[in-house]
This record gives structure tokens, C-alpha cells and sequence, in this order.
């Protein structure tokens, strides 16, 4: 008879305790909140009634059933969703979506419109245009990547079969303040780094994805959200794994899921709920990002990125003098328990992803810091 496994037979790993965590300004994977990791830590090793980890149990046992059916719910009460839409948790990450989403819908008699704010935008647009025809409505490339689009600089094609667009590019710190005007087409919207940061108007998305790392939980899993209307287009002849139409009839139960990521995604939504859903959460992180803009604004020491109507609320975005500047300042701040605030290697300069989960005592960290920085170097 083989001995039972009682005790952790692991000694070779260290483990960090939770009072020795820092502040973490990563774009992804990022901050995840701490009641959730902690509820995760407790029920590590045996989920309640279980026995055994959510890691160990079949995606189609009836604790992992409650467990999808309580992220679906979750989900849809905080967007606002109503029966017409399919909330699905895939794999593949943003990227694939990229790709998956012309596969279904562009067809060759209509065209896609792509509004382009930032490098994510710029990347699903080098996907679609594999798959057929693409317009470009907007582009703020030449610019720089500095803004959203007015109104009046949309060129869009009434014949489009959707318009995509990205809420929050990460990397240049640009952020729709409200969804574009397509009139009758269905937005498709890459939310990665900005879902459920704030309420939307659900009804004029056609589609929605985000990877799961920035506000969701860890990476691994994707959150699609289609509209029955956008399923009647799918096109015939798709590959299974990549026609929607097979994850909604499975409930994203055809093939083995990310378990774990679902389960993790599922403690987030409880805990956006408990902090007073999304009107809550747009509260918390509108003071946030006020209190980094305000730094900057408040001489030109900093210099944000972004237009001061483009600013993002989940990644600001700033530069200093130099780059040597800011190599110091990034330097200092990982010192002082800040880490990574440098910018993505593609703009340069500083980023501070301050997602749902990035505390207030953050950001009161970070804008102290970079208040004695400036007067250190100004
Ligand atoms: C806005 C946006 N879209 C897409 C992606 C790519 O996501 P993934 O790594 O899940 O494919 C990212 C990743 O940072 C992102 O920020």
C-alpha cells in the first residue's frame, strides 16, 4: 500500500508572505486582489466540500459547473448584460481574437472597420487584413498615438459588418472616454485593459474580448461576450475550436478549459460586486488617476503621453527629460517597493497600471515619490 501524501513534501520552495508584497504596476499579468489570492490560498488544497484543488477537479464535475455558471453570472450582472448575449471564457489570449473574429465575420462582400489609437489596435488590424477587406476609419499612428478620434475624423463604410476599436490601449496610455458613433454597425471592442474598470452602454457592442490578466485575474483565459445577432454571420467551414458558434452551444465546456483562470476570474467579479460594482469601481479609479495626472499637471517636470481628452485611467502614461532620467527614476522607485512602472520598450518613458485591483496607497506611494523625485532633479 503506497503512503498517503500528508504533508508537503516541497521543502526546496520558499514562499513569500503576503505582508512582504509591494506595490506592482506591471500591465499585465497584474495586480490581482488580495482577499481574492487569499480565498484562493484557502481553498488551495481542497475546495469546500470537495476535497481536492480546483486544479484537480474535471471541467465537467458539478463543483466546476457551479463554479463557470457563477463567473457567466458574474459577469453579466456587472456589464449590464442582457439574454442576447454569450459570455465565454476561451484560451489564446487577445491576440487569437485578433485573428478569430474576421475568420467568423468578414465575409467578401463586406468590409470591417478598424479605428486605430495604439499598437493592440495596429495588430488587429495586420490580422484582419489576412481575412478580407479592412477600412481604416481612423488612425492615429502619424500622431503618434496620442488621442482618440473626434467625431468628425471618422471615415467610416456603411457596408462594414462591424467596428472594432480598442477601449484602453496599454501601451500609449489612450483611452476612449465613450464608444465611438458606428450608427448601425456593432462595435467590437478589445477591452483587455480596461473591462469592467467602468459602466458601458452594453447594447451597441456587437462583441467584446479581453484578456483575462489585467482586470480579470491571471492569464490564461479570455472573456469573449457575443451577440446572438453576430452569430448568425459566422461563416461556414470554420475550423471548430475557432467558430463561436461551438462555444456557445458548449458553454465554453468543448474542450478542457482553464480551470483555474475561471475560478480566479469568478472571486473577482464577487469582489467587484462587493466594491459597489462598476459605478464603485469607476469612482475608485477616476480619484486614482486623478492623483497621478495631478502630479504631472502640475509643472513640466512630467510630461504625460497622451492628449489631456485621450488620458487613460488605467495606464497613465508619462515621460521626463531624458531617458537616463527616467531609467533613474525607475530605478529609485523599484527601490522604494514600486515595480514596473517602466514604459513598454515600443513608446518608452513611464507606465503606472493602476487596475481595478492597484490600491489607492499606491498610487498615494508613487505620486509622493514622484513629487520628491522632481524636486530632486528638477
Ligand atoms: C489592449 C490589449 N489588447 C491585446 C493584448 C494582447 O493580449 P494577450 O497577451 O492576452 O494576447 C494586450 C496585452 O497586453 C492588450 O493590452
Amino acid at each position: 500500500m503506497s503512503t498517503p501524501v500528508t504533508t508537503s513534501d516541497a521543502s526546496n520552495l520558499n514562499f513569500t508572505k503576503a505582508s512582504e508584497r509591494i506595490y506592482n504596476f506591471s500591465a499585465g499579468p497584474a495586480v490581482i486582489p488580495l482577499p481574492v489570492l487569499e480565498r484562493a490560498q484557502a481553498e488551495m488544497l481542497a475546495l469546500p466540500g470537495v476535497g481536492m484543488s480546483v486544479m484537480e477537479i474535471s471541467h465537467r464535475s458539478k463543483k466546476f459547473e457551479e463554479i463557470i455558471g457563477s463567473a457567466t453570472s458574474g459577469v453579466s450582472r456587472l456589464l449590464g448584460l442582457t439574454d442576447d448575449y454569450h459570455v465565454l471564457f476561451l484560451q489564446g489570449g487577445a491576440s487569437l481574437q485578433f485573428s478569430q473574429i474576421p475568420m467568423n465575420f468578414l465575409t467578401e462582400d463586406k468590409t470591417a472597420d478598424y479605428i486605430v489609437t495604439g499598437s493592440w489596435g495596429k495588430k488587429a488590424v495586420k490580422e484582419a487584413k489576412r481575412e478580407g477587406t479592412i477600412n481604416i476609419a481612423f488612425t492615429a499612428q502619424e500622431e503618434g498615438f496620442k488621442r482618440v478620434p473626434k467625431a468628425e475624423d471618422l471615415k467610416l463604410d456603411a457596408n462594414s459588418v462591424y467596428c472594432h476599436f480598442t477601449t484602453n490601449e496599454t501601451i500609449e496610455g489612450v483611452q476612449f472616454q465613450t464608444e465611438p458613433d458606428a450608427g448601425d454597425v456593432p462595435l467590437v471592442a478589445d477591452m483587455s485593459s480596461d473591462i469592467m474598470s467602468r459602466p458601458i452602454d452594453v447594447k451597441k457592442y456587437g462583441m467584446i474580448y479581453a484578456g483575462a490578466q489585467k482586470n480579470l485575474g491571471p492569464s490564461g483565459v479570455t472573456l469573449v461576450i457575443v451577440r446572438d445577432d453576430m452569430l448568425k454571420l459566422v461563416k461556414d467551414n470554420l475550423h471548430t475550436m475557432l467558430d463561436y458558434r461551438t462555444h456557445v452551444e458548449n458553454k465554453s465546456l468543448y474542450n478542457t478549459p482553464n480551470t483555474w483562470g475561471i475560478y480566479i476570474l469568478d472571486l473577482v467579479c464577487q469582489w467587484v460586486e462587493g466594491k459597489g460594482g462598476l459605478n464603485g469601481i469607476q469612482q475608485q479609479n477616476e480619484a486614482k488617476a486623478k492623483m497621478i495626472y495631478d502630479v504631472i499637471d502640475a509643472n513640466d517636470f512630467y510630461r504625460g503621453h497622451a492628449d489631456v481628452d485621450s488620458r487613460s485611467r488605467m495606464t497613465p502614461t508619462f515621460r521626463l527629460g531624458s531617458e537616463d532620467l527616467e531609467k533613474q527614476f525607475v530605478k529609485e522607485a523599484d527601490a522604494e517597493g514600486m515595480n514596473g512602472l517602466k514604459g513598454h520598450r515600443s513608446v518608452g518613458g513611464i507606465r503606472a497600471s493602476i487596475y481595478n485591483a492597484f490600491p489607492v496607497e499606491g498610487v498615494k506611494a508613487l505620486t509622493d515619490f514622484m513629487q520628491h523625485f522632481a524636486q530632486r532633479n528638477g
